[in-house]
């Protein structure tokens, strides 16, 4: 009897994380059914995709771009999406089981509600729906019976690790940070980074707002609110170490002091097919590692002092409600306004540390106050771009 291939939407599907995510489909065939596509604007690639993978709903943020797909002789047959509705729609298609979010930034934050709204798998790299809404997430996760399968790989480290204990007996989550491109520059050499070496990451390619991220370690910081969410564990709990080699990729210590840590070389698709795959583990070769070629492992506490986005995350976690918001939309507009060349390097931790410290947190907030805290902090920020 033929296995029933299980239903899938893919959400950033021309991105970094969403073509790896396809990459990992094309080596494992006869398991998945791609039904929906989304992108922002890149017709190309879509279209590409959409000729090889044959969905029957294709999502576009741009209106132009849609429009440009509709009037396509290959999307002839297939829905084509756009807005808010839209992006409801993909998320919340009866037919299909699990929805990989790969879009970048808050703006996949409807996307991940929905699909938890309706009690479906989520397979989550979009770390910043998660840090904006966490309080809504564990509601509806507790409500609905739905999965959150973390693909950022410190996260589906941890959740490798914890299947080692249980989880009242986590001392504490230890996620690495490579440290990124400037890990051994000098603070005052910060002031002339340009582009080009912020989006020069040494062991990840990744999409140019996570490298810029990981440049300022504001992508450590985000992790740790994902992982406070994820792991419904204090943020006091969390310890983040500078491990440059990229191979542990987050350990967990428990209560007798034992340290359990998950590796392999790093390669985005292994923490991927662990989550489309969960419960699962597929053979595969991905990130495989041959421990006689590593010359060593290292692993350092980070410099707070060269690096505030790891503090400045620390704060908005332990002060919660939409704390956490109004910082993510800080810093997206503080990398978005350094990619532009508005703002130098250091500017855009300076600007999200003057924006928090205007914010008045509400605590227990409903999704009208965390969409209020992100249109805030993307306001207030702006002002600080000059
Ligand atoms: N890359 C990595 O190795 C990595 C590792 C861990 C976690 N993550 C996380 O994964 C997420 C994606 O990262 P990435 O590196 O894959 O980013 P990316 O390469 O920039 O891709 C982003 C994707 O989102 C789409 N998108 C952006 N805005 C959209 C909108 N308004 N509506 C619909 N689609 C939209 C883009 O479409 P267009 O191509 O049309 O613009 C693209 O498909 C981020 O949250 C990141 O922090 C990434």
């Amino acid at each position: 009897m033929q296995k029933q291939l299980r239903k899938i939407v893919i959400l950033g599907s021309t991105g970094s994380i969403g073509r790896s995510t396809l990459e990992v489909l094309d080596d494992h065939p006869g398991r998945f059914d791609v039904v929906g596509l989304a992108a922002k604007s890149d017709v190309e690639r879509m279209l590409a995709q959409i000729e090889r993978y044959r969905p029957n709903y294709v999502y576009m943020g741009d209106q132009s771009a849609a429009d440009f797909l509709s009037g396509e002789a290959l999307v002839k047959n297939i829905d084509v999406l756009t807005g808010d509705e839209g992006m409801i729609t993909m998320a919340s298609l009866p037919e299909v089981e699990l929805v990989v979010n790969a879009l970048v930034g808050s703006v996949g934050l409807l996307a991940s509600l929905t699909t938890v709204e309706n009690g479906k798998y989520l397979a989550l790299a979009n770390k910043e729906s998660l840090v904006v809404g966490g309080p809504l997430f564990e509601e509806a996760v507790a409500r609905t019976g739905a999965r959150v399968l973390p693909i950022d790989s410190e996260h589906s480290a941890i959740w490798q690790c914890m299947a080692s204990g249980r989880d009242s007996e986590i001392r504490r989550l230890i996620l690495t940070a490579s440290g990124g491109p400037f890990r051994t520059k000098k603070k005052d050499e910060f002031k002339s980074v340009t582009k080009e070496e912020a989006l020069d990451h040494p062991t990840w390619k990744m999409g140019p707002k996570v490298t810029i991220d990981s440049a300022t370690l504001m992508n450590k910081g985000l992790e740790l609110i994902e992982a406070v969410w994820l792991f419904s564990i204090p943020p006091e709990m969390v310890s983040i170490v500078v491990h440059p080699q990229s191979v542990v990729h987050s350990m967990v210590e428990y209560v007798d002091s034992s340290v359990v840590a998950q590796m392999s070389a790093p390669d985005m698709k292994l923490p991927i097919a662990y989550a489309l795959f969960w419960p699962e583990r597929v053979r595969g070769n991905y990130g495989r590692l041959d421990l006689t070629e590593m010359q060593s492992l290292t692993f350092t506490k980070p410099d707070a002092e060269k690096f505030p986005a790891i503090n400045l995350a620390y704060n908005a976690a332990t002060l919660g409600g939409t704390a956490p918001a109004a910082l993510n939309a800080a810093n997206e507009v503080a990398v978005e306004s350094f990619l532009l060349g508005r703002i130098g390097f250091m500017d855009i931790t300076d600007i999200i540390e003057k924006t928090l410290g205007k914010h008045t947190v509400v605590e227990k907030p409903s999704l009208l106050d965390i969409l209020d805290a992100d249109r805030w902090g993307r306001k207030t920020a702006e002002g600080f771009v000059h």
